[in-house]
């Protein structure tokens, strides 16, 4: 929300009153006199207006899980453990995920309570490359490159997936690189040539790649360097 709104909003200040506080630097954001009334807050942002405070911040969390198989990528489930119950953290209530994981797929998955830094992550136009090692039942050949570079359609959509890059590693096993996320769509894309996917680890999320040092299960907070990293 823009700075002049979250003041005029408040019960003791007017549109007049706040373009005067802002022009006359009685308002600090985060401990810096702010005159921009277009400054852009969130509920992170400390807010204080001639030295009193008006809003604390929420502090920000941003954490990488490595997803085990079998635990779901939801933040409450009536049959299964979910991600956040693998957290050992307060108020998990106040987290969410950005970007799932399917049941029996395995890897890098980000937990947050910033929905503007995970709506960033996550929005279609942001085209992060997601990278996943794929592992299938038949053996995969050359001809699927071109076949994910061109983007295949899926009808119940009604799209084509954006080209995507596939370096193939074994007979039985590649690196997928997608820039977007539809529905089940590694397996989808490999279904197209009646490959099975028998499994699936997600490594990295744009330049956020999961901590070899993560056992399944396991998780830490995210650096700063990190969190910043998909905002370049
Ligand atoms: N594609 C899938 O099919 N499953 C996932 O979990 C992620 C991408």
């Amino acid at each position: 929300m823009r700075l002049d709104r979250f003041l005029s909003n408040l019960p003791q200040f007017n549109r007049q009153a706040v373009r005067h506080l802002l022009v006359s630097g009685q308002v600090a954001v985060d401990g810096e006199v702010m005159r921009d009334g277009l400054y852009e807050v969130t509920q992170f942002s400390r807010i204080e207006v001639d030295n009193q405070l008006l809003q604390a911040g929420k502090a920000a969390r941003y954490f990488m899980l490595h997803k085990p198989i079998g635990v779901v990528s939801a933040t409450a489930h009536e049959q299964h453990r979910t991600v956040l119950d693998l957290l050992d953290e307060p108020n998990t209530s106040d987290l969410h995920l950005a970007g799932r994981l399917d049941l029996n797929t395995s890897g890098l998955l980000l937990i947050t309570n910033d929905g503007q830094w995970s709506r960033r992550l996550t929005e279609p136009r942001s085209r992060l490359g997601k990278v996943y090692r794929v592992q299938t039942e038949q053996p995969i050949t050359a001809e699927y490159i071109d076949v994910f570079a061109r983007g295949l359609y899926f009808a119940y959509e009604n799209l084509t997936t954006l080209p995507a890059e596939l370096i193939i590693e074994s007979s039985h096993s590649a690196l997928l690189t997608l820039h977007e996320g539809r529905y089940h769509q590694v397996k989808r894309m490999f279904g197209h040539f009646q490959n099975k996917v028998i499994g699936l680890h997600r490594l990295s999320m744009g330049a956020i790649q999961l901590d070899l040092e993560l056992a399944p299960g396991q998780y830490r907070p995210l650096s700063a360097a990190e969190v910043s990293s998909c905002w370049g």
